[in-house]
C-alpha cells in the first residue's frame, strides 16, 4: 500500500492515474462545453463536468491527506540535477493549486450565474452567459495553465523514459520492480 524509498505505493499510484484520467476528461468536457452554442447540449456536458470536478477535488484532498498522515514520497531520482528535482516539485505543487483554483472558480461560476439551479433541474431556463461572471476568467486561465503543466509533467516523464532510459515511469506503477 505504502511507498518505499524506490517507488510509489498502490494507494499513491491509484490516486495518480485515476486523477490523470479524470482531469483529461474534465479538460475535454470543459473545452467542449465552452465551445457550444446550444444551451441544452451545453447543459448535458456541464451536468457531467460539474460533479466530476468535485470528484477530482475529493481525490486531491485524499491525496494531500495520504501524504501528510500516512505515506512518504520515494527519494528524488538519483543523478538528476537539482534544478530538475526542483522543477518537478514546483510542477507538483502548482497542480494542487490549479486543481483547487479550478474547482473554486467552477463553483463560483455556478453560484454567481445561477446555473447551479438550472443544472440541478430546480429552475427551467436556458443557461446564462458564463462570460458575464467574474470567476469565468480565472477558470479559463487555469484551464490553459493546467494544459501547460500536463505537457511539462508528461514531457519530463517521456524524457526519462525514452532519452535517459532510467525506467522512472515504473516508479508510478503497480508491482515491486
Ligand atoms: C479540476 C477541475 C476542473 C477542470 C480541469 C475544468 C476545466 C474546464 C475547462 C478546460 C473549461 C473550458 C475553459 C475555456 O475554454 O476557457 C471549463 C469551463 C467551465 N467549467 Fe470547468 N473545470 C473544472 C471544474 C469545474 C467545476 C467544479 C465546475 C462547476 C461546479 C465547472 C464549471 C464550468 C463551467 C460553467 C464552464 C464554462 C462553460 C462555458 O463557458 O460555456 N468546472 N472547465
Amino acid at each position: 500500500m505504502k511507498s518505499t524509498s524506490e517507488k510509489y505505493g498502490t494507494v499513491a499510484v491509484t490516486i495518480h492515474w485515476l486523477s490523470a484520467v479524470l482531469i483529461l476528461a474534465q479538460l475535454g468536457s470543459g473545452f467542449r462545453a465552452a465551445s457550444m452554442v446550444d444551451s441544452a447540449a451545453k447543459e448535458a456536458i456541464l451536468t457531467f463536468h460539474a460533479p466530476l470536478g468535485i470528484v477530482i477535488l475529493v481525490l486531491t484532498i485524499a491525496r494531500l491527506l495520504w501524504w501528510k498522515f500516512a505515506d512518504r514520497k520515494p527519494d528524488p531520482v538519483a543523478g538528476d540535477p537539482a534544478w530538475q528535482t526542483g522543477a518537478a516539485k514546483a510542477v507538483h505543487v502548482l497542480f494542487y493549486i490549479v486543481i483547487i483554483g479550478m474547482v473554486a472558480s467552477g463553483i463560483g461560476m455556478m453560484v454567481a450565474s445561477g446555473a447551479g439551479e438550472i443544472l440541478s433541474g430546480a429552475v427551467d431556463a436556458p443557461l446564462p452567459d458564463f462570460s458575464k461572471v467574474l470567476p469565468r476568467a480565472p477558470h479559463g486561465l487555469g484551464a490553459r495553465l493546467m494544459v501547460g503543466l500536463l505537457v511539462f509533467h508528461a514531457g519530463a516523464a517521456l524524457y526519462h523514459h525514452f532519452i535517459k532510459k532510467d525506467g522512472l515511469i515504473w516508479r508510478m506503477w503497480y508491482g515491486a520492480n
